[in-house]
């Protein structure tokens, strides 16, 4: 039976997955009132709805994983009215820039090391949407860029430092954890180690380039 470090790792989860609807849709309402493109306005209430799957996949998964049936609760910031540019230029790079980015590696080398079928198949089905949600993010930082790319450039630089910080520490088991069992392995836990070898190479290789490209380093 996997160990409740694994039933925790999950609900963990669910939650991660519900607070991704609940940016993406945020996400969507702010580009509505900024009038950027239609498409992306669709393609990100695609990924409003990806997520709520992803929220009952992870559910699931920790039902199989002898979790109880009851919802896991999240606690959501509701957040301040303020001008929407810099609260989409936030989400865009926060979120869907690092955020997804960091995702499509981090769930790729989880697949490869889990072994339950119920765990593999929701991890399957995330990886495939995490692409084109990292995708989203990069497409919606070049149509805010298109709209005043010295702005948005200022703001993102000023921020990144503190975002890049939260994604490094963002790993839940301590340095002073005790090892995975291979019952959690095969349950889709990743070792810290493991979590900073995947995170510094997607950050050196794909994330920064990709800023760079676009005037941001
Ligand atoms: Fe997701
Ligand atoms: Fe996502």
């Amino acid at each position: 039976m996997p160990s409740a470090r694994a039933r925790l790792e999950w609900a963990n989860r669910v939650q991660a997955e519900y607070r991704s609807a609940v940016s993406a849709a945020r996400t969507v309402h702010l580009l509505l009132l900024c009038g950027l493109d239609e498409e992306l306005a669709r393609d990100g209430m695609r990924i409003v709805t990806d997520e709520l799957d992803h929220a009952r996949l992870s559910h699931e998964v920790r039902l199989a994983l002898g979790g109880g049936d009851a919802p896991v609760p999240v606690e959501m910031a509701v957040p301040a009215a303020s001008p929407p540019l810099p609260e989409l230029v936030d989400l865009a790079v926060r979120d869907f820039c690092l955020g997804e980015t960091f995702a499509v590696p981090l769930f790729a080398a989880m697949r490869l090391e889990s072994t339950l079928p119920e765990v593999r198949a929701a991890l399957e089905r995330i990886l495939r949407d995490e692409a084109r949600h990292r995708q989203f993010g990069w497409d919606l930082l070049d149509a805010l860029l298109e709209v005043d790319g010295e702005t948005v450039r200022a703001r993102v630089q000023l921020r990144l430092p503190g975002w890049l910080e939260g994604f490094r520490l963002a790993y839940g088991l301590g340095p002073s954890a005790s090892p995975l069992t291979p019952e959690e392995e095969a349950a889709g836990l990743m070792a810290p180690a493991r979590y900073n070898e995947v995170h510094d190479r997607c950050l050196a290789e794909d994330i920064l380039p990709r800023l760079h490209e676009r005037g941001i380093s």
